[in-house]
């Protein structure tokens, strides 16, 4: 009992400073959404979800949008360390559909180095959608390896590790409404 309530401590400790605010997360979530929706307007956007960070992204993106739209889903892991990628991504799950001739967005949580996503857009665009775009909640200028075409973005954030609204740290935080420092990270 004692040993539990020493263990929560010890978690609520890695959370660190609030870098947005959930009133943050929402509002410019509804601005995207209107960019979006006017950038596609009379087209049928298919909105490509990366598993799992961009879970409550995603969910709360496309309750924004005005144009129709669908959804599908992608999996990768990137080999690496825990917290830089190698640019080595293997796909753990595929889309469920052709994206032949579609317009194509994909909805990621974060690009760090960019290596994971500069090998997910290489995979889909060989598979000739007619057009083919990123939505990021957060990007991490300063760690760019790989320049890359990033058409909408969230918000461009320091170089730390940050968890919540969807981002993990060993799994764990996903489920904060906000996106925080992992402290220590
Ligand atoms: P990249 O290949 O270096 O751009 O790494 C991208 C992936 O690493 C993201 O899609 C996340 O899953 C993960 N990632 C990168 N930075 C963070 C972070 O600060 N918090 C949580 N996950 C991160
Ligand atoms: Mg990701």
């Amino acid at each position: 009992m004692i040993g539990e309530r020493l263990a929560a401590v010890a978690e609520t400790a890695e959370i660190g400073d609030i870098l947005v605010e959930r009133e943050d997360l929402a509002r410019r979530v509804l601005e995207l959404g209107e960019r979006i929706s006017a950038d596609y307007a009379g087209r049928t956007l298919l909105l490509v979800g990366v598993l799992k960070g961009a879970l409550f992204f995603l969910s709360d993106l496309m309750r924004a949008l005005e144009v129709e739209c669908e959804v599908d889903f992608m999996a990768l892991a990137s080999y690496g360390s825990a917290t830089d990628s190698s640019g080595v991504v293997r796909i753990l799950k595929d889309l469920d559909a052709s994206i032949e001739g579609r317009d194509v967005l994909i909805v990621e949580d974060i690009v760090d180095s960019g290596l994971t996503l500069s090998y997910l857009m290489r995979t889909l665009q060989a598979r000739e959608p007619a057009s083919l775009e990123v939505c990021a909640l957060l990007t991490k200028p300063e760690r760019r390896k790989v320049d890359l075409p990033i058409r909408y973005v969230g918000f461009e954030i320091p170089n730390r590790f940050v968890i919540g609204y969807g981002l993990d740290h060993a799994e764990r935080y996903r489920n904060l409404p906000y996106v925080a420092v992992l402290s220590g990270g």
